[in-house]
């Protein structure tokens, strides 16, 4: 058994952090054919990449997936701490798969993703919920197909979550949920310690994976066929610091760049660590999407600081504009936290006054959610509940109108569309476009992972309609 441990995730030296190859014992291959399993997936890109490479994990061991966790021998939660919303959730499904195991003595329950990491969450576990058979932490995956063998052989529950460090695994299997898009890992853990996040405690320290791993995997997608590429960490732009000395995200945007994938996303950047030659290298190469999501948190620098988001309003505003001019059309989107501890109607109004400059194209607002841990857990100025709904009712309001508005200066222009569905409500097919506008459009010929033009007939304020021309 190995439980997490907070002061442990907080460590950053230098050892250096293993790196590990996946390998699966050949005794457990397919020694489950026949079972049936479910996964549910909460949070952010990275968990459903993480839950890609679970479904391939499971799948070796000879599991099928079936969507109704009513007709599962395995559930698997992939949780996510980030807001207290997230955790409550998962504690919900946990006490519905309660009751489904008084009736199914057999079921299989694990836990894995962020909440694994969290000591609070285990010690709950431990005392409260003895029906889970596993828990398995984000830094030790690779060991999964390994635990559920142990757990269900020894019928004991298995906790294996490591806090140290963290470890880089390769070669992790996957089932790609798309086949026209697909995610990269480039980087994982994050090293910013922002006061109020717990990224850093459950997800360990920056590591880069090698360049070599990452180019290799792209070439792969390109010789599948793939359309577009979305590289994943918690900070992309951080990538490389901890392995090279001179090769950084510019470097592997442009690299990839030049392999023949018609697109290439990435996500999320820290506004810190965003260099001028990162935004000439979105800028030159046209299949780096000009989409970039900036999270900004708030527009006091009061409360930038006590964030500890290493950025004054004026720095962000800098490099805010300095995308805009240099990025041919370039849209940007955010993240804003309202109701930081200390912060006053004035701060508010700051941020505010920020959106109205930025007008994003579109904008993620939260409510401050204590994470134990954290340092802002600690931090004076409470702000009520009741503010707090209000800031975020009045903020929405705010970024809602701008939505449309930019929305609204799309009508009658063509946009090019990569086609990943249709829709059976109204037989529209929907799809991104370069700017990652949602578009909902009618046409004829269309093939599911073509990339089109569609002529934008009508504004919504998260999405778009048209007609393929
Ligand atoms: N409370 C509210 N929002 C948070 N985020 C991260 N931690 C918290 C928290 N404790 C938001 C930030 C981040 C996004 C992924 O989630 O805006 O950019
Ligand atoms: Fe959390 Fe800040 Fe790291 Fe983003 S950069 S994951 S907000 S600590």
């Amino acid at each position: 058994m190995h439980l997490p441990d907070y002061k442990e995730a907080r460590t950053r030296d230098k050892r250096n952090y293993k790196r590990v190859d996946f390998k699966i014992d050949n005794n457990i291959i397919n020694k489950y054919s026949g079972k049936k399993y479910f996964i549910k997936t909460y949070g952010c890109q990275m968990n459903e990449h993480d839950s890609e490479n679970i479904s391939a994990m499971l799948e070796k061991l000879g599991f099928n997936k079936v969507d109704n966790y009513l007709d599962a021998d395995l559930v698997l939660l992939n949780t996510c701490s980030i807001r207290e919303n997230a955790h409550n959730k998962a504690f919900g499904m946990l006490g519905r798969l309660k009751h489904l195991k008084l009736e199914k003595k057999d079921l299989i329950i694990g836990l894995t993703g962020c909440m694994a990491q969290e000591s609070s969450v285990v010690e709950d576990i431990l005392k409260d919920y003895k029906f889970v058979n596993f828990v398995i932490g984000t830094n030790n995956l690779y060991e999964l197909p390994e635990v559920i063998d142990e757990a269900i052989a020894s019928n004991k529950q298995q906790i294996e979550v490591y806090s140290r460090e963290g470890d880089l695994y390769e070669g992790l299997p996957v089932v790609r949920a798309n086949s026209y898009k697909a995610y990269v890992n480039i980087i994982y853990g994050c090293d910013k310690f922002c006061t109020y996040c717990i990224v850093p405690y459950t997800r360990g320290r920056e590591r880069s994976r090698k360049k070599e791993d990452i180019l290799k995997e792209v070439k792969d997608l390109v010789d599948d066929d793939y359309k577009e590429v979305i590289l994943l960490g918690q900070n992309v732009n951080a990538y490389g610091k901890d392995l090279y000395d001179d090769y950084n995200l510019a470097d592997l945007l442009e690299e990839i760049a030049k392999m023949n994938i018609p697109r290439i996303r990435f996500m999320t950047s820290h506004p810190w660590d965003f260099t001028d030659r990162m935004i000439e290298v979105i800028g030159k190469y046209p299949n780096i999407m000009p989409n970039i999501h900036l999270p900004v948190q708030s527009g006091s620098n009061k409360i930038l600081k006590l964030m500890g988001r290493r950025y004054t309003k004026e720095s962000y505003l800098e490099l805010f504009n300095k995308m805009k001019k240099i990025i041919p059309g370039v849209t940007i989107s955010t993240d804003i936290i309202v109701g930081f501890p200390g912060e006053t109607e004035e701060d508010f109004q700051e941020t505010l006054d920020l959106v109205n400059y930025c007008k994003y194209d579109n904008a993620y607002t939260f409510i401050f959610s204590k994470r134990e841990g954290t340092p802002a857990c600690k931090l004076p100025g409470e702000v009520n509940e009741e503010i707090k709904e209000e800031r975020l009712h009045r903020l929405n309001e705010v970024v809602n109108e701008y939505f449309l508005e930019k929305n609204k200066k799309l009508e009658g222009k063509i946009l090019k569309v990569l086609v990943e569905g249709k829709s059976s409500k109204d037989n529209m097919y929907y799809g991104y476009s370069e700017t990652n506008k949602l578009i909902n459009f009618t046409g004829n010929n269309i093939k599911l992972g073509d990339i089109v033009n569609v002529e934008i007939e009508s504004a919504k304020t998260w999405s778009l309609d048209g007609r393929a021309i």
